[in-house]
């Protein structure tokens, strides 16, 4: 079972979860059953990833109890506004066959549109109806962070962002700890940089009889993040589940922070600057 990390509203999110970000709707719905079987509880989709359908089909035919799972989808960025929003998360939880979603998160901040705050407050509107457990935000700044939570008085539970030992985002880190958001990772391994072969990491995983993926997703889970690592290879999805088992000692977390490359370390898009629609 995975480790939980508690939200400020009072719910709380399984640390390790299964993302399924580039896999198709067919076989989004195999691979989450084979995440159901080696344990996962916590799915991480988004209405861009076209899977949502998927995600819910795997969801029905597994037989767990809907308050076992812990379901994340995201809005997309040409959905922002109030109703817009509210039309969108309506579409998304059709799709995913569901009454309820855990955790509903803007996908981006997609500053140009300059829709974010209104599209905030759609999400507090939808939170309060129910059918939304918790509220967050992806791919936002420390600016609009605090921007989102002027206007409404509501800091997001939790922020999804790139993270990894090469682009560890320390300062957000240090504004979330402060307003007790939970961070939560995306491309947690890298997404196939040259991350997975670095021989600082394959010495931490050879102390511990882990791999490397498996000391990069413990390195999150100790630094509290909530780390949600894609795979369609059925073995990787268990041995990503095995991580839960390998426990890092100081000498080893530090030895992974070093491989930070500041600016440099980002492989995705920046989002002070991205306008993706
Ligand atoms: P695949 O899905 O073909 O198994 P990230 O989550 O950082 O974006 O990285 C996802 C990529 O990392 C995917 O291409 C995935 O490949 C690969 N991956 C996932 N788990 C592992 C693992 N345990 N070892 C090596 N590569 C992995």
């Amino acid at each position: 079972e995975s480790p939980l990390q508690k939200f400020t509203d009072g719910n709380a999110i399984p640390q390790l979860g299964y993302g399924v970000w580039q896999v198709e709707d067919d076989v989004a719905e195999k691979v989450v059953a084979a995440a159901f079987k080696a344990g996962y509880r916590h799915i991480d989709t988004a209405m861009i990833y076209g899977n949502e359908a998927g995600v819910g089909r795997a969801i029905a035919a597994s037989g767990l109890p809907r308050e076992e799972l812990f379901i994340t989808t995201k809005l997309w960025n040409g959905d922002q506004g109030y109703e817009e929003t509210l039309a969108a998360f309506d579409a998304s939880l059709e799709r995913l066959g569901l009454d309820y979603v855990d955790l509903y998160l803007i996908h981006w901040l997609t500053p140009k549109a300059g829709k974010y705050v209104e599209t905030w407050k759609a999400l507090v509107e939808l939170q309060k109806s129910g059918r939304v457990k918790s509220i967050g935000v992806s791919n936002f700044t420390v600016e609009t962070l605090r921007e989102i939570e002027e206007a409404t008085g509501v800091v997001p539970a939790i922020h999804q962002v790139e993270t990894h030992p090469y682009f560890p985002q320390a300062e957000l880190r240090e504004y979330e700890a402060a307003k007790g958001i939970v961070h939560e990772s995306w491309s947690p391994l890298g997404n196939n940089s040259d991350l997975l072969g670095e021989s600082a990491l394959a010495a931490v995983a050879e102390k511990h009889g882990a791999t490397p993926a498996q000391a990069v997703i413990a390195w999150h889970l100790a630094k509290g993040n909530v780390v949600i690592p894609k795979s369609v290879t059925p073995e990787r999805i268990v041995q990503n589940w095995e991580s839960l088992g390998v426990t890092l000692d100081a000498d080893d977390i530090a030895a992974i922070d070093a491989l930070d490359k500041g600016a440099e370390g980002r492989i995705g898009g920046d989002p002070a600057e991205a306008d993706y629609r």
